[in-house]
């Protein structure tokens, strides 16, 4: 798969940081880390309502190093920032001239870009996938469905879920969530090609507003962001 190169450093602490026009910020977390508990009431309501610990520990986890990162952004301590939440689940900062950003959690890691333009991210860990086939039927356009179901079988379970995390990073983007239809974002599939959002809805022209880039994350990770800007520069930072 032709993918983005993304190396994450440490960041400069010492100043308040700010992504260019077309520039998105990758945050690598690892959530099995020691980390200070920086949530909100609410937030900690919902994390009391998970039964399983491990679920609790790593949303706890993500959500006070979401804070922590966004407060380098903007000058407000992580256990202050006022993080709601848009009607389709996607959460926001609601300060004037606040950063975007979006979050997404697998096996303990989890990855969080920042933007200033609309921007979503996805990552899933290399697996066998269940119904694959029907999954295909299910969400792809006819057209990706061939191009999946020709694969050796050895091959189709990683294409597939390169596949899901580019449309699941637009759909993310938007903040419509899965429900939006990953049909409706036809991406590249082929493994020699780069990853690019084709068409929205069949329209070129509205795919051209978007940047979508994939790439490798924690070893096995196949990661994808896409952000609301027609060129995107990506940073990686480690926490
Ligand atoms: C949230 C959603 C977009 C993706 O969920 P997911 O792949 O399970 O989880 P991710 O870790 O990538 O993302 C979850 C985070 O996205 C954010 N999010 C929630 N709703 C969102 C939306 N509508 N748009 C953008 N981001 C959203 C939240 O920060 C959430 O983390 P939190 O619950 O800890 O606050 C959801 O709409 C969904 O439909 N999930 C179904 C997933 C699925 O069927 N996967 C099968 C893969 S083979």
């Amino acid at each position: 798969m032709a993918l983005l190169h993304l190396t994450f450093a440490p960041c400069p602490l010492d100043r308040l940081l700010k992504p260019g026009a077309d520039e998105a910020h990758v945050w690598q977390v690892d959530l099995e880390a020691a980390c200070d508990n920086w949530l909100s009431p609410l937030e900690q309501e919902r994390a009391a309502t998970m039964r399983h610990a491990e679920k609790q520990r790593h949303f706890i986890a993500a959500r006070s190093a979401l804070r922590l990162i966004l407060s380098r952004y903007v000058e407000i301590a992580p256990e202050k920032l006022p993080l709601a939440t848009a009607a389709q689940g996607k959460p926001f900062l609601d300060v004037p001239d606040a950063p975007q950003f979006n979050l997404t959690h697998a096996r303990g890691k989890a990855l969080i870009a920042v933007a200033p333009v609309a921007v979503g991210i996805d990552l899933e860990f290399a697996r066998s996938v269940r119904n694959l086939d029907r999954l295909v039927e299910n969400y792809f356009a006819p057209e990706e469905a061939k191009i999946l179901t020709a694969l050796p079988d050895d091959q189709r379970a990683q294409a597939f879920l390169a596949a899901w995390t580019r449309k699941e990073a637009c759909l993310k983007a938007t903040g419509e969530g899965i429900a939006g239809g990953l049909h409706r974002y036809r991406v590249t599939l082929r493994a020699d090609e780069e990853a690019q959002l084709l068409s929205i809805d069949g329209n070129e022209a509205a795919a051209r507003e978007w940047t979508l880039h994939a790439f490798a994350a924690f070893g096995d990770g196949q990661a994808a962001i896409c952000a609301a800007s027609p060129s995107l520069l990506v940073k990686g930072f480690a926490l």
